[in-house]
């Protein structure tokens, strides 16, 4: 299993979390007849929020240490991402700190908690849901929309080794097909399919990849049409 579908199932349940929080809190302070008692709903509240926190450390840690590999080479859906759980994460530990220690400022506590629950599902769609989206997307995808093919360069498989080991050797194995940040590359050309996405292992798809890569690599847009070729022809050597 890749790490990103390990990440995004912690995600679901940090996403359950949240609800079965807001949930509590909602039947606590918003009916006027409950079946449940306070008492319950209190403890529910708590244990949601402490399951919510350990997931919300965790998923941090997986992704700061992936930020700080990938550096400013992200999407614009991570720097989405990164910004609303900045915000999240800053609105929660006000609420927290609030309930603990600033207790005149109680009566915000309830908008905080809603607050913490909507950024929490944004940061959730731009991530886990993104990803289960692309998994969906990719398993309907049709094969004859491809590219029209582009003028031939003759790749230079030395050059691409070179090109290889200054941008991709950081994340990816060329001797092994074991996952090092993405999948390991060896036989990438050979197979029938690629590692993570599942399309088709040809040259168009790699393509494709460097372009508008299918998750979390970063895009290659600024390589050249050559450059592109020579890499093609170092991965077909693999
Ligand atoms: C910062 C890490 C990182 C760098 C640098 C990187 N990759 Fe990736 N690569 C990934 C990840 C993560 C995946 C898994 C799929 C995804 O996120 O798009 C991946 C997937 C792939 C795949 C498989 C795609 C599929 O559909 O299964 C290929 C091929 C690939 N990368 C080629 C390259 C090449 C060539 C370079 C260098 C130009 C490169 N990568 C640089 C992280 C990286």
């Amino acid at each position: 299993m890749s790490l990103f579908m390990v990440k995004s199932i912690l995600a679901v349940f940090f996403i359950l979390a949240a609800l079965i929080a807001v949930i509590c809190m909602l039947s606590l302070m918003g009916k006027a007849e409950r079946k449940v008692s306070a008492q319950l709903l209190r403890k529910m509240h708590r244990v949601a929020g402490f399951v919510f926190t350990a997931l919300l450390l965790l998923t941090s840690y997986f992704c700061l240490k992936y930020w700080a590999m990938v550096g400013d080479q992200i999407s614009t859906r991570a720097v989405l991402h990164g910004v609303l759980s900045l915000a999240l994460i800053i609105v929660f530990i006000l609420k927290i700190s609030i309930v603990q220690y600033y207790k005149q400022f109680l009566r915000f506590v309830p908008i905080m908690g809603m607050i913490v629950f909507v950024l929490s599902f944004m940061v959730f769609s731009t991530s886990a849901g993104f990803f289960f989206l692309r998994i969906l997307a990719t398993e309907h995808e049709s094969p004859e929309i491809s590219e029209p093919p582009q003028t031939l360069h003759q790749g230079n498989a030395e050059k691409g080794a070179a090109l290889f080991k200054s941008k991709c050797l950081s994340c990816h194995y060329a001797d092994k097909e074991e996952n090092k940040h993405g999948p390991g590359l060896k036989n990438i050309l050979k197979k029938e399919r690629l590692p993570f996405s599942k399309r088709p292992a040809n040259v168009e798809n790699i393509k494709k990849q460097l372009k508008t890569p299918f998750l979390a690599m970063p895009s290659f847009v600024s390589l050249s049409q050559q450059e592109i070729a020579d890499l093609i022809a170092y991965l077909k050597t693999l």
